[in-house]
C-alpha cells in the first residue's frame, strides 16, 4: 500500500493539472449548444481511461449524450466486481455574475479548485481514475475486478442511462457499484451515505385570458394567474410545513426509533447552521429535526416562478399567463410516477374557475437507502478510518442520484457512496470549488477501499 500511497503524493500536480484540463470543458447536459463540449469530455475520460491501462474502453452514443466505459477483469473470478459510476456532465454556470472567476477556467484559492464541476461530479468522479490508475502503475495490477461507467447526463435525470443499463445487463454485471457525488458530513468529518431521496419535479401553468389586460380596466373582473397560482401554491403546505396533496404521505417509510436516535449523535450544531446560511431561523416539518427534515422526509418546494412584469418601474398590467416549477423530494419508498400523478389530481382539484391550468411532468427518480451491513459498506469505512484517521459517520442525504435506485432494481447491486464533498462546495451555485486535499486523500481512500475488498 505504501508504494501506492508514494505514487499518489508524487504524481499529486500532475493529478491536478489533468482535473484541471476536464474542468475546462463546458459539458452542460442541458444546454444543446453544448452539446460537442459534453462530447469532448467524453472523450478526455475515454483517453484517459485508455492511458491508465483499461481495457475495452468505449464511448457509447445514446439519444443524447455518450457514455463511457472501460474494465479491468484480470483479478480473478474470486474476487469481486466494482462497478464504478460518476458523471462529467455539470449544471449551467448561470447566474456569470456573481462567479467570482470563469466558471470553466479552475482557479486556486485557499487549497480549494473553484469551477464548474469541481464538486460535481468530475473531480470527484476523477478521484476513480487516478486511484485505479496508481493501483496499475505500482503493482501492475489492481486487487477487484474493475468497470467505470461514465454517464454525461445525470444533471438532466438520466434518461439514456436508464435504458443502457438493461440492454448492457451483462457488461455491467457487478457485486456493488462505488460512487462518490455526495459530501461529508462535514470538513474533515468522513461519512458515508446509505440515503438519498428521490425526485418529483413538476411545472404548473395557469392561463386566464387569452392576452394581457389593462389591470385598470379589467382588473376586479378576471381571474389574475399570478394570484391564483400563489394561492395554489400556499395551499399545498399547512402552517406547519406538512404537505397537503391526499395520499402524499401513504408511503412514507417511517424512521425507526434507533435511526432518530442515530441522528441525535451526528455532530450538528444548528447555530451554526444558521449563521452559515444567514438566516434566523430554520423551518420545517413539524415533529422533526433539522438533519432528518433534510434527509429522511419528503419535501415539496417551489423552485422558480414567472409571470406579469418584471422590468423596472411599474406597469399596470393583469397577465394572461403565469408559471411554476416545483419539485418534491421524495423518501422510500414513494414512487415518484405515483407522486406526479397525485401532485396532478390535486393541483387540478385546486384549480379555481375562470383560468386554465396544466401541469407538466419533468424528471424524477427514486429514492433509495443501502443496507448498512452490506460488507461493501464495511471495507468502505475501513478505507476511510486507514486514509482519514477517522472512522466514519453513517449518514443520509437529501440530494438525489436516481441511478442509484435503478442499480439496485436493474443489475441487483448497492451502492456505496464515498463522498468527498462538502454541502459548502456551492454545487449548482456560483463559486462551485472542490478542497484539493480531499481530492488528494479521496484517491486515496479510494485505493485503499479497493484492497481492503479484495482481502
Ligand atoms: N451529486 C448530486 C446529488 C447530491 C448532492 C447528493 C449532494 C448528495 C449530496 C447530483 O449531481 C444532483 O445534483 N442530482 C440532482 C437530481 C437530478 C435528477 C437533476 C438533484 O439532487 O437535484
Ligand atoms: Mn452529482
Ligand atoms: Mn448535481
Amino acid at each position: 500500500m505504501s508504494e501506492v500511497l508514494a505514487y499518489i503524493d508524487q504524481n499529486q500536480q500532475r493529478f491536478q493539472d489533468e482535473l484541471f484540463d476536464l474542468l475546462r470543458i463546458p459539458s452542460v447536459s442541458t444546454d444543446s449548444s453544448k452539446n460537442e463540449d459534453v462530447k469532448k469530455a467524453a472523450a478526455f475520460l475515454k483517453n484517459q481511461l485508455n492511458s491508465i491501462g483499461l481495457e475495452n474502453v468505449t464511448v457509447f452514443p445514446t439519444a443524447k449524450h455518450p457514455i463511457v466505459y472501460g474494465d479491468y477483469l484480470h483479478a480473478g473470478s474470486d474476487k469481486p466486481t466494482v462497478l464504478i459510476y460518476g458523471h462529467y456532465d455539470v449544471q449551467p454556470p448561470d447566474p456569470l455574475e456573481l462567479w467570482k472567476s470563469e466558471p470553466f477556467t479552475p482557479t486556486i484559492k485557499d487549497g480549494k479548485v473553484y469551477a464548474r464541476g469541481s464538486a460535481d461530479d468530475k473531480g470527484q468522479a476523477y478521484i476513480h481514475v487516478k486511484s485505479v490508475e496508481a493501483l496499475l502503475k505500482t503493482t501492475g495490477k489492481l486487487p477487484v475486478n474493475v468497470k467505470f461507467i461514465l454517464e454525461g447526463e445525470e444533471e438532466i435525470g438520466s434518461p439514456n442511462l436508464v435504458p443502457f443499463l438493461t440492454t448492457h445487463k451483462d457488461m455491467l454485471s457487478c457485486d456493488m457499484v462505488l460512487i462518490s457525488d455526495t459530501s461529508m458530513f462535514a470538513k474533515d468529518v468522513p461519512s458515508i451515505t446509505y440515503g438519498l431521496r428521490g425526485l418529483a419535479y413538476m411545472e404548473i401553468e395557469v392561463v386566464s385570458a387569452n392576452i394581457d389586460l389593462h389591470s385598470g380596466v379589467y382588473g376586479g373582473a378576471v381571474q389574475n394567474p399570478i394570484n391564483v397560482l400563489c394561492e395554489i401554491i400556499a395551499k399545498l403546505k399547512d402552517e406547519n410545513g406538512v404537505i397537503q396533496i391526499p395520499g402524499f404521505y401513504d408511503k412514507v417509510r417511517l424512521l425507526t426509533e434507533d435511526e432518530r436516535e442515530a441522528y441525535k449523535l451526528l455532530p450538528f450544531d444548528e447555530e451554526e447552521y444558521k449563521n452559515e446560511l444567514g438566516i434566523d431561523d430554520v423551518f420545517g416539518e413539524k415533529g422533526y429535526s433539522t438533519l432528518e427534515r433534510a434527509s429522511a422526509r419528503p419535501t415539496l418546494d417551489a423552485n422558480g416562478i414567472w409571470g406579469g412584469y418584471q422590468a423596472e418601474g411599474a406597469k399596470t398590467v393583469l397577465p394572461s399567463k403565469a408559471g411554476a416549477k416545483v419539485s418534491m423530494r421524495l423518501v422510500p419508498d414513494q414512487d415518484p410516477k405515483e407522486i406526479a400523478e397525485l401532485f396532478k389530481m390535486h393541483i387540478e382539484k385546486l384549480a379555481p374557475i375562470g383560468v386554465k391550468v396544466k401541469v407538466e411532468e419533468h424528471h424524477g427518480g427514486w429514492p433509495a437507502v443501502t443496507d448498512l451491513d452490506f460488507y461493501g459498506m464495511r471495507a468502505a469505512a475501513t478505507a476511510f478510518t486507514d486514509i482519514f484517521g477517522k472512522e466514519p459517520l453513517f449518514t443520509r442525504e437529501g440530494g438525489s442520484i436516481p441511478i442509484v435506485a435503478s442499480f439496485k432494481s436493474i443489475l441487483g447491486v448497492n451502492s456505496i457512496l464515498m463522498g468527498f464533498g462538502l454541502n459548502s462546495d456551492a454545487i449548482h451555485s456560483p463559486n462551485e470549488h472542490f478542497s484539493l486535499n480531499d481530492f488528494h486523500r479521496g484517491i486515496k481512500t479510494s485505493a485503499r477501499f479497493l484492497q481492503v475488498l479484495a482481502e
